[in-house]
């Protein structure tokens, strides 16, 4: 069996946003709160403009801001190449803020400009005790909701980052949501590229794709010959603005948005319930949250990681590990513990909206027989 990695339009929605005209009035979500929303090609440009709109705002040039420890370091190259100081902080190993040697670190070293909270997996992190952190401190929030889809409350009294493009089949997609009281004016909202050619790579990609998955012909057993890792692959993240023809499959996938959110649980509790029973699985997040639309499931698994991650993908499951950290992280394995720990051990599941439910039966099946041989041969080994 071969299962995609991310979700792939239907024909219906290809042709509708081929044949729509109008790239005006889409609206994210139901913004009752008057946010400014600005569309970029990724999160990532969304962050970086994000950033600058507050250090802007309060006249600083080379700020400093504080980012998680756990974060991949392809999103922070923009941000990097502005000068900008990042400090890495430390999380605990449920993903939170590790709130003590935060304030041990403003009292003792420096306050930054800018505190980034990120928000993983589609599962809310500390908003309150982050907004609290940055009253006490006078200190900008901004919120990465990379990983939520849509927002919930607490998402919309400060600066927030989406990325549809994480859980909707289009090629390109980051928001950067303004809450006016925060920025009144932060340019012009619609900006958008006209690029037939990566619109046609993009259509022939994911109909070859669609086309290997009905034949359930496993691509990956070929590409694995040829790289080790598919997080290798470094992602172009040059084009700063998205092309006008992902605004269009978002407004055609517009009243899909609350079957997604439906699906997307279903698969996330059918998959716990399936990976519970295992030993040697710990599942980062239990509980899912009435308001909670997950990105991936993550799992730890502490022993054989590596080769179980190398079996799912050589057996067509795109699971995946975390993207890689930044160097300030990786270099300092004893400050950030937790990371390390989350990095070494971690899976991450697709639970998307063309996720089948023997798709999830399957992603059980092979996970537990390969757990069963490593175990084997452990003992073998002992
Ligand atoms: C936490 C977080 N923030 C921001 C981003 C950047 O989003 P994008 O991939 O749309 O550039 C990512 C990317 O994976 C991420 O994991």
């Amino acid at each position: 069996m071969t299962i995609s990695g991310i979700p792939i339009p239907s024909f219906r929605v290809l042709v509708n946003s081929l044949m729509n005209k109008s790239i005006n009035d889409l609206l994210w979500f139901n913004n009752k709160n008057g946010m400014s929303l600005y569309y970029f090609s990724k999160g990532t440009w969304a962050l970086k403009k994000g950033i600058e709109l507050l250090l802007d705002k309060n006249g600083i040039k080379n700020g400093k801001i504080f980012v998680p420890s756990y974060i991949c370091f392809e999103p922070l190259i923009p941000i990097k190449n502005d000068n900008i100081n990042i400090h890495f902080y430390s999380i605990n190993n449920d993903l939170s803020p590790n709130w003590e040697k935060l304030e041990s670190f403003v009292q003792t070293k420096f306050i930054p400009d800018v505190f980034v909270l990120v928000h993983y997996f589609g599962f809310k992190n500390e908003i309150k005790r982050a907004t609290d952190f940055c009253k006490k401190y006078n200190i900008e929030l901004i919120q990465d909701a990379a990983h939520i889809f849509l927002p919930f409350e607490g998402l919309f009294n400060n600066i927030t980052i989406y990325s549809p493009r994480k859980f909707l089949p289009i090629p390109e997609g980051g928001i950067l949501a303004i809450p006016k009281n925060i920025v009144a004016n932060a340019g012009s909202t619609d900006i958008y590229r006209s690029d037939v050619f990566f619109m046609m790579k993009w259509i022939l990609q994911i109909s070859i794709k669609k086309l290997l998955i009905i034949l359930k012909f496993s691509w990956r057993k070929i590409i694995d010959k040829y790289k080790k890792n598919s997080n290798d692959i470094y992602e172009d993240i040059s084009k700063q603005y998205p092309i006008s023809f992902s605004i269009k499959l978002i407004k055609s996938l517009q009243s899909n948005f609350n079957q997604i959110v439906v699906k997307r649980r279903d698969n996330y509790k059918l998959l716990f319930n399936k990976l519970s029973k295992i030993d040697g699985i710990e599942i980062l997040f239990p509980d899912l949250p009435s308001d909670v639309c997950p990105f991936m499931m993550p799992i730890l698994v502490f022993d054989n990681r590596d080769t179980i991650l190398e079996h799912l993908k050589y057996n067509g499951i795109p699971a995946i590990s975390w993207p890689e950290l930044p160097g300030e992280v990786l270099n300092n394995k004893s400050r950030y513990k937790n990371t390390i720990m989350l990095n070494e051990n971690i899976i991450l599941l697709p639970i998307h909206q063309d996720i089948t439910r023997s798709n999830i039966i399957y992603m059980q099946d092979t996970l537990k027989k390969k757990l069963k041989s490593c175990e084997t041969v452990n003992t073998v080994k002992n």
